[in-house]
């Protein structure tokens, strides 16, 4: 969902976050240290679209290069490496990265031979820096005018250095496996629900937190939809907020941004109350997508390349529809005008009561399986029952719809824009709205006007806004 080109801002953006809570070791530096004696929460971070590493290992019948690797002795970056996106290189990436769909079983894998992990569970250093030599990331970083340069970011986040020194800073970013591509073998091939009551399915390979004991208060998750194939990854989740809040002595605070809060709505539709009244500290959602957002409809037409030229759209298009995710996020009826049209063609409009249609018209059926396996997850958005700060930026032309030539689905579009964060739209950001008053937790919303939606993880007000949170009683 973000670009490629935000994957720099991402990047800079989290690094920053991170700078603010974690540089200098400052769990045991400040342990004992006069300014650090107040007792903080725990910090689980849910990152976004494209937002951690993915590690792959090959071992294919076949390439569609001959200057692609068919076998690998052991597992390489898959993403972020820039140098896997250059032209021909491209590709073999692809080739890599793309899932298969099937359609009799609703579930996706990776591609005969390749096997995509996820590393870092319950860790930060695969969320700091997307591509581990970090050189490209350094590039783009400065190219972004941040850190180095000793811009407003890299100034925001020292300050919160010292303040922000106890925090102990997870993420959970198994859950991005799903959410624009790569699945890791041990997820997918494990067909088994959770056991209830007894301890959940363990795989060998699975990054997980070290043996977390489940509590005898800990819930069972409920058994989830043939689509959603994360079930090991919620219950992962669960056991690291259960040990960590154990560990802290009170309460977590999830912090999730764009899509990574789908998944924590999702995860905490499934808790029972009781759970969250115990674990849960506050919800913080950065650039939540809740009723969708228009620029699906772009990538799953004509693909999206983000204006990198070396990239053709219509070849990144083949990869970008084979994530599911991608058809979860387009625009949700429930907050969409219905006669709104979103895609116009010479030949047809499609409002957001038009996907069937659409897919078919594009060539992508399974598209439209896709979206009915993954729309009803969060669509009733139902209240998590835990305290809520929704923060969202607006005032940044939003993609709002697309006018394609008779060339469709095959060209580019002219845009129409609206109001936003760059990416999600306004309408989507605010949904949250819907909760107040319909749950016991109290529920906050933030604007934050002129925020795009990466950059805004390094915003000052942003970054403030959370330490509120945090260090409030
Ligand atoms: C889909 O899954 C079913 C059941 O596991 C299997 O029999 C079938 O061959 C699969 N289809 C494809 C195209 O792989
Ligand atoms: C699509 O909608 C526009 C107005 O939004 C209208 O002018 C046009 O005739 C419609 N096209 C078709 C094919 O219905
Ligand atoms: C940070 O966000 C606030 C609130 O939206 C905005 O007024 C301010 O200009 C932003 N700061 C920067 C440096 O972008």
């Amino acid at each position: 969902m973000a670009g490629w080109h935000r994957v720099t801002a991402l990047s800079l953006g989290l690094l920053l976050l991170f700078c603010a809570w974690c540089s200098g070791r400052p769990a045991e530096k400040c342990l004992g240290g006069e300014t650090c004696r107040s007792p903080r929460p725990p910090v689980v971070l849910i990152p976004g679209d494209l937002g951690n590493q993915l590690e792959a290992k090959l071992d294919k019948p076949s390439v569609v290069h001959y200057i692609c690797y068919r076998k690998t002795d052991t597992f390489f970056t898959l993403w972020l490496n820039l140098e896997l996106l250059i032209p021909v290189a491209i590709d073999c990436w692809i080739d890599n990265i793309r899932l298969i769909y099937n359609t009799t079983t609703h579930t996706s894998s990776s591609p005969p031979g390749v096997f995509v992990r996820v590393p870092g569970f319950g860790k930060t250093y695969s969320l700091e820096y997307l591509d581990p030599s970090k050189r490209s990331v350094g590039e783009w970083t400065s190219r972004g005018g941040g850190q180095s340069g000793g811009g407003q970011p890299g100034e925001t986040a020292r300050p919160a250095d010292r303040t922000l020194c106890p925090l102990q800073a997870c993420i959970s970013s198994a859950s991005c496996r799903r959410w624009w591509s790569g699945a890791t073998p041990e997820m997918t091939t494990s067909e088994e629900p959770p056991t209830t009551g007894g301890k959940p399915p363990v795989s060998p390979h699975t990054p997980r937190p070290a043996a977390p004991p489940a509590g005898p208060s800990s819930p069972p998750l409920p058994s989830v939809s043939p689509a959603d194939e994360n079930k090991e990854y919620f219950l992962a989740l669960q056991q690291m907020i259960e040990e960590m809040a154990e560990k802290a002595g009170g309460p977590v605070v999830l912090i999730a941004h764009s899509m990574g809060n789908m998944y924590t709505l999702y995860f905490l539709n499934q808790q029972p109350q009781a759970w969250k009244d115990k674990y849960i500290k506050a919800f913080v959602c950065l650039g939540a997508p809740w009723a969708g957002v228009a620029k699906t409809l772009r990538v799953v037409t004509s693909g999206d390349n983000n204006r990198i030229p070396v990239i053709s759209s219509l070849k990144i298009r083949s990869q970008q529809r084979t994530a599911i995710s991608t058809n979860w996020l387009l625009p949700y009826a429930h907050s969409w005008p219905k006669d709104q049209v979103l895609i116009q063609t010479p030949k047809a409009n499609y409002t957001v009561q038009d996907y069937e249609r659409l897919y078919s018209d594009i060539g992508f059926q399974d598209g439209w399986l896709m979206r009915q396996d993954t729309e009803p997850l969060v669509s009733e958005l139902r209240p998590p029952g835990v305290e809520v700060h929704c923060l969202y930026g607006s005032g940044v032309p939003t993609a709002a719809a697309y006018s394609y030539s008779d060339k469709f689905p095959d060209v580019e579009p002219a845009v129409l824009y609206g109001n936003g964060d760059g990416t999600v739209n306004l309408q989507s950001a605010v949904q949250c709205k819907r909760w107040a008053g319909r749950q016991r937790p109290p529920v906050t919303l933030k604007e934050l006007p002129g925020n795009e939606h990466v950059n805004m993880l390094t915003n000052f007000t942003t970054v403030a806004y959370i330490k509120t949170v945090l260090f409030s009683p």
